[in-house]
């Protein structure tokens, strides 16, 4: 049976690594999925291919919010899965690299919670933060992302509690990935000087010994959107090979 009948689900970075993942998985459940990213050309393919529709979104403006929500008449499910992840440490860090990091992941989910809220309230919901393993363990070398997703895990709290307490139906969770081989990865290991390095050093610490797949991740992300974990709300979904143990 589709678990997601019936539900519209929003997906942010939806073109690409987990929240095509998501997308995909969704649809094959039957919800009507809507793909929001910066990514037009990769947006509409995925959209096409899966049977969803594009909105072209950037996270990071309040007005790119208004203008992809606006036509939506309601929306069950928001995955606020677009981000980036720059690598250095506090002393490597422009503070216009840190500033960019928190804007696009952690304004980006604030801003997407404010403008899907309007269009949630009247019936519930479930919103769903991408944060990660580096949102509850930290590397020397990820001090602005560190600060990014730990800033998620708790945002994610507060507005399940605001939600419990309003009544409004709505759930708030967050998922913490381990590393997923996905396009992020060749982007992080492209800023380093030392890439096998690095990916043998993403393997290692996870106790399973391999690198986690999207498919993976987009299983808890439909569990979070389905009326399965009703009774799930402010939690972290640590999906990470053992990693965060
Ligand atoms: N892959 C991993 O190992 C991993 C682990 C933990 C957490 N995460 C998190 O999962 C999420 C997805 O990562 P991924 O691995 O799929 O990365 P990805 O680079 O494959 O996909 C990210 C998507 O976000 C989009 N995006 C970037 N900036 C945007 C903006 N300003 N507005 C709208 N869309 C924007 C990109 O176009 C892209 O489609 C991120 O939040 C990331 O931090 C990933």
């Amino acid at each position: 049976m589709a678990v997601l009948a019936g539900k519209t689900a929003f997906v942010t970075g939806g073109a690409s690594g987990l929240g095509e993942a998501i997308a995909r998985a969704y649809a094959a459940e039957g919800a009507s999925v809507i793909v929001a990213d910066i990514d037009v050309a990769g947006g509409n393919a995925l959209a096409a291919d899966i049977g969803a529709r594009f909105v072209e979104l950037d996270v990071t403006r309040e007005e790119s919010w208004a203008a992809a929500v606006a036509p939506i008449a309601r929306i069950d499910v928001l995955v606020n899965n677009a981000g980036i992840t720059t690598l250095g440490s506090v002393e490597d860090l422009t503070l216009a690299q840190f500033r960019h990091e928190l804007d696009i992941d952690v304004l980006g989910v604030f801003m997407g919670i404010q403008a899907a809220l309007p269009k949630m309230k009247a019936h519930g919901g479930s919103i769903i933060n991408m944060s990660s393993l580096s949102g509850v363990k930290a590397s020397a070398n990820l001090c602005a992302y560190n600060a990014a997703k730990a800033a998620v895990t708790l945002m994610t709290k507060s507005c399940a509690l605001h939600f419990a307490q309003k009544g409004y139906g709505i759930r708030c969770n967050s998922i913490h990935p381990g590393a997923i081989h996905t396009p992020i990865i060749d982007k992080v290991l492209a800023q380093s000087d030392n890439p096998e390095a690095l990916y043998r050093s993403f393997v290692d610490v996870h106790p399973v010994g391999r690198l986690g797949k999207p498919e993976e991740i987009a299983a808890i992300a439909v569990y979070l959107a389905s009326d399965a974990s009703a009774f799930a709300t402010g939690a972290e979904f640590r999906v990470d090979g053992g990693a965060s143990i």
